[in-house]
């Protein structure tokens, strides 16, 4: 096991050197592996009356979102209290953004208070990117632009997981706006990574026919495990330009509807949806909606990477209360 340091009650091994989470592509199979069994032990630990675990203690998470959001920085941030972290949120919307302020000269006030992590949302891709080269900080990408939002991806395989039992083989239909979707990069990438299939449905000028095998047929969701519908990123699609004739008219092609579904398949949405646009109102509220677990995962999947990104290697999480 290389060096071991005596913390506490245990034995960890040395720091890794800094790492990142800017992409699926900086992981490999043994790496998601690795997040998934985490994941499953920050569950079991949620599960327990006492939430905290001091594992992170004395360390800080740096919030910095310049677009919305709403699952993906509350998981962050309960996810770092979680695992007893300090956290800072900043917003761009109220900072000194507002005045004209450069991301570079953002990130690097804001390393000033040397933040052990970094999670940034920009709208610009490789904006998490440029903040690594920027600061010292670790830096998970929480989303930039439609380029890759890889903790949504993983916190999905959770899910997928814990609903099926396996993932070697799922088959994914990812329904909708894959062309501005960082969503359906990510989870593409994923879902290869541990030997499922996606493919892409929907109207023809929103699919990436290079990114997955991709049809405009709607009724081939019907041979899929997981239907996993994408929201319509309107705030994406160019002033003027008519990627499909009228929402009304995506809703009744390619809206998700129980009458698409077959009785009992799954169906998620990283959200925030738009009922009676991409989704029906009665499959996002069916008893086969994966929608609440997503958000379930989100938060343990998170404390996975936080802890992955921060400490020495695969200790479980009984050992991490041990040595905090
Ligand atoms: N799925 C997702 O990223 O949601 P938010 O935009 O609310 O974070």
């Amino acid at each position: 096991m290389g060096d071991l340091r005596v913390v506490g009650h245990g034995l960890v091994p040395p720091p890794r050197e800094r790492k990142h989470l800017l992409s699926i592509a900086d992981l490999d199979r043994d790496d998601v592996e690795r997040l998934l069994a985490t994941a499953r032990s920050f569950a079991l630990s949620q599960a327990r009356e006492t939430k905290k675990l001091p594992t992170l203690r004395g360390r800080l998470v740096l919030n910095l979102f310049y677009e919305s959001s709403t699952r993906t920085s509350s998981s962050f941030e309960v996810a770092a209290k979680r695992l007893s972290a300090d956290t800072l949120t900043v917003k761009a919307a109220g900072s000194s953004v507002d005045k004209g302020e450069s991301l570079r000269d953002t990130a690097q006030t804001l390393a000033a208070y040397e933040p052990d992590v970094i999670v940034v949302r920009h709208p610009e891709v490789g904006a998490a990117r440029f903040v690594a080269d920027a600061t010292s900080a670790r830096v998970v990408n929480a989303g930039d632009g439609k380029h890759q939002h890889p903790t949504q991806a993983l916190l999905d395989l959770y899910t997928m997981r814990e609903a099926l039992g396996h993932l070697d083989g799922v088959q994914v239909a990812i329904v909708g706006d894959a062309l501005h979707s960082r969503v359906a990069r990510s989870l593409v990438q994923a879902l290869r990574l541990v030997g499922a299939e996606a493919t892409l449905v929907g109207p023809p000028s929103l699919l990436v026919p290079e990114l997955a095998p991709s049809t405009h047929d709607i009724a081939a969701i019907s041979d899929a495990d997981v239907v996993y519908v994408l929201r319509m990123q309107r705030e994406r699609m160019l002033e003027g330009a008519n990627f499909v004739p009228s929402l009304r008219e995506y809703a009744a092609r390619w809206g998700v509807t129980p009458e698409r579904l077959r009785p009992g398949q799954l169906v998620m949405h990283p959200g925030p949806m738009n009922r009676g646009v991409e989704i029906d109102a009665r499959v996002a509220d069916s008893d086969t909606s994966l929608v609440v677990d997503q958000v379930q995962s989100g938060l343990v999947m998170r404390m996975a990477v936080l802890y992955d990104l921060l400490t020495a290697g695969p200790v479980p999480v009984e050992a991490a209360v041990e040595v905090a």
